[in-house]
C-alpha cells in the first residue's frame, strides 16, 4: 500500500469510525450469530494474489460485524464494561502507526517515561500512598499473577526463582469466596498449586469473613505450612463486595505475609474523593491493580499495577542477556522487568490522551453519574414486588431477580435463567448473571462510557416486561 493509499483508506476508515460510534446503539448489542457462522464464511486458504484493501472492508462490514457484541453500545449492562472513549481510540491509531516496542528505555524512552508519569498521576488520582511505583500491564490477570510470583520469592527469599520450589514448605495464598478466578489460575501456573489456595468465606455483604481468614493463617502455620499472600478484593466480580482492608491489612502484617489488592473495576472509583473509604488501611497494602480498561474509558487492554517495593518486584522477574544490556540500565526504568513479557505496546499514550481530554473533573463527572444511575435503578427494582435485589448496590453493579408468586425456588431460578437468555436474545440489552447463595441472579452494570439515566429506564421497562409475559 502506497502512502496516498493508505491517506485514502484512512479517511475512509474514519468516516467508518465516526459513524459506528454515532449509530452502535442501532445494532443488536449482542451478536445473534449461530456458532461456526463466521468461520464458514472465511476461505479455507489464504489468498495467493493481494487483494485490495476496499474488498477487506467490504468483507468486515458483511461478515465481521455481525458477529460482533458491542461492548460499546450503552444498553450494554454485563459483565463489566471495557470502555473505550473517542480520545482513547485516536491514540491508539498513533500508537498503532508509531508501532514501537517499547520493551526497555532505549527502544522508546518517550514510552517509558510517559509510562512512569501516567502511573504517578493515576497513583495520586486513587489515593495510593506516595512511595508506590506502578507499571502497565495487559491484564488484571497477568498483574495478579506477577503479584502472586513476587509474593512467592520473597516468602522462599527468592529460592524460587533459582532452586524451584521443592524444598520450601507448602505455601498457602488466602482469597474469598468470591474473589474472581485469576487468582485460582495465577496460582495454578505459580507452580504453588491449586489446592494450596484457601478460600475464605463470606460475610452476608459477600465482603471477606476476616475472623476466619485470621483462624485459616494461624491454623496453617500450627500445620507446619507457610502463609505466603492473602489477595483482597475492592469490587468482587459478582457484586461489588469490598473486602475489609484495614482488619485483613492488619493481620497480613502480623503474619509477614504479602497483601495484593484486585480492584480492576471498583479501582477507578477511588477517584471521588467519596470513595476513598475503600482504601481504609491502604498503608498494609503491597500490591494494587485496577483495570483503566473496565470503568476508565480507555480501550483494551490497559492495566494499572502497583507496588510497594519495585525492588522485589524487579529481582523476581529481571534477566539479562547480552542483547539487552544497556548503558543506561539502573538510571531509567526498563519495564520489561516489571513483569512477565518482554515486548510492551505503548499503552501510556492513550491514558494521557484520556486523561488529558476528559480532566480529572470529567472523568470524576461521569463515573460518579454511573454510580447515581445504579442506585436510581435499584429504588425502582425495590418498588416492585415481584422483583428482589439480592446485594448492596455500592457502585455500579445491581444484583436482582424476578420472583414471581407460586413458584419454588429452582422454579424462580430457571425462570431467572430464561429470562437472562430471552433478554439477550432481542438484541435490545445485554446483561450477565451470577449465582448468591444458591440464587441466579441478573446482573446489570450501569458503566458504559455512554449510558444514562434513559437507557437504563428504558432497559429496566424491557427486563419488566418480559419478565411477566414469560410463558
Ligand atoms: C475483580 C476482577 N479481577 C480480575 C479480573 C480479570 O481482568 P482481566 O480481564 O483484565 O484479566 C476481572 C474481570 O472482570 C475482575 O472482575
Amino acid at each position: 500500500m502506497t502512502p496516498d493509499e493508505f491517506r485514502k483508506h484512512a479517511h475512509e476508515l474514519f468516516e467508518w469510525m465516526a459513524g459506528y460510534i454515532e449509530n452502535v446503539e442501532k445494532l443488536p448489542v449482542k451478536s445473534q450469530v449461530k456458532p461456526g457462522e463466521i468461520f464458514n464464511q472465511i476461505p479455507d486458504k489464504p489468498p495467493l494474489q493481494p487483494e485490495s484493501f476496499d474488498l477487506l472492508m467490504k468483507d468486515f462490514n458483511e461478515i465481521i460485524i455481525p458477529g460482533i457484541t458491542h461492548w460499546q453500545n450503552p444498553n450494554f449492562f454485563a459483565y463489566f464494561p471495557a470502555n473505550t472513549s473517542p480520545a482513547s481510540v485516536l491514540a491508539e491509531m498513533l500508537t498503532a502507526t508509531l508501532g514501537a516496542q517499547c520493551m526497555i528505555w532505549e527502544t522508546s524512552p518517550a514510552a517509558a517515561e510517559l509510562e512512569e508519569k501516567m502511573m504517578i498521576w493515576l497513583r495520586d488520582l486513587i489515593g495510593l500512598p506516595n512511595g508506590f511505583e506502578g507499571v502497565i500491564q495487559d491484564s488484571a490477570s497477568t498483574a495478579t499473577l506477577t503479584a502472586i510470583l513476587t509474593a512467592r520469592e520473597k516468602t522462599t527469599g527468592f529460592q524460587g526463582n533459582t532452586d524451584g520450589l521443592n524444598n520450601s514448605s507448602c505455601l498457602k495464598v488466602y482469597c474469598s469466596e468470591q474473589t474472581h478466578s485469576s487468582v485460582e489460575k495465577g496460582i495454578k501456573i505459580s507452580g504453588i498449586g491449586r489446592k494450596n489456595l484457601v478460600k475464605i468465606p463470606v460475610l452476608v455483604d459477600f465482603s471477606m469473613d476476616t475472623e476466619k481468614l485470621k483462624d485459616a493463617i494461624s491454623s496453617d502455620r500450627k500445620n507446619g505450612h507457610t502463609p505466603c499472600c492473602v489477595v483482597a478484593t475492592l469490587g468482587t466480580t459478582g457484586t461489588t463486595a469490598i473486602d475489609n482492608l484495614k482488619a485483613i491489612g492488619k493481620i497480613c502484617h502480623e503474619n509477614g505475609v504479602w497483601l495484593h489488592v484486585d480492584a480492576a473495576m471498583a479501582g477507578t472509583a477511588l477517584i471521588l474523593p467519596e470513595f476513598q473509604w475503600m482504601l481504609e488501611g491502604k498503608e498494609y497494602i503491597d500490591s494494587f491493580v485496577f483495570n483503566p480498561h473496565k470503568w476508565m474509558f480507555t480501550n483494551f487492554d490497559c492495566t494499572a499495577y502497583f507496588v510497594k517495593d519495585a525492588s522485589s518486584l524487579i529481582k523476581t522477574f529481571e534477566i539479562l542477556p547480552e542483547y539487552l544490556k544497556t548503558r543506561t540500565r539502573g538510571i531509567v526504568n526498563d519495564y520489561r522487568d516489571w513483569g512477565v513479557p518482554l515486548g510492551r505496546r505503548f499503552r501510556a499514550l492513550k491514558l494521557w490522551s484520556v486523561i488529558r481530554t476528559y480532566g480529572v473533573e470529567g472523568l470524576r463527572n461521569t463515573v460518579r453519574n454511573h454510580i447515581a444511575i445504579a442506585a436510581e435503578l435499584a429504588a425502582k427494582i425495590s418498588k416492585e414486588a415481584d422483583f428482589e435485589i439480592l446485594a448492596p448496590v455500592i457502585i455500579s453493579v445491581v444484583c436482582f431477580r424476578y420472583i414471581p408468586k407460586g413458584f419454588n425456588e429452582e422454579q424462580i431460578n430457571s425462570i431467572n435463567e430464561t429470562l437472562n437468555h430471552q433478554l439477550n436474545d432481542s438484541g435490545k440489552i445485554y446483561l450477565s448473571h451470577t449465582v448468591l447463595n444458591g440464587k441466579y441472579t441478573l446482573r446489570m452494570v450501569t458503566a458504559q462510557t455512554n449510558v444514562t439515566s434513559e437507557h437504563v429506564e428504558k432497559a429496566w421497562n424491557i427486563i419488566k416486561e418480559t419478565a411477566r409475559n414469560l410463558k
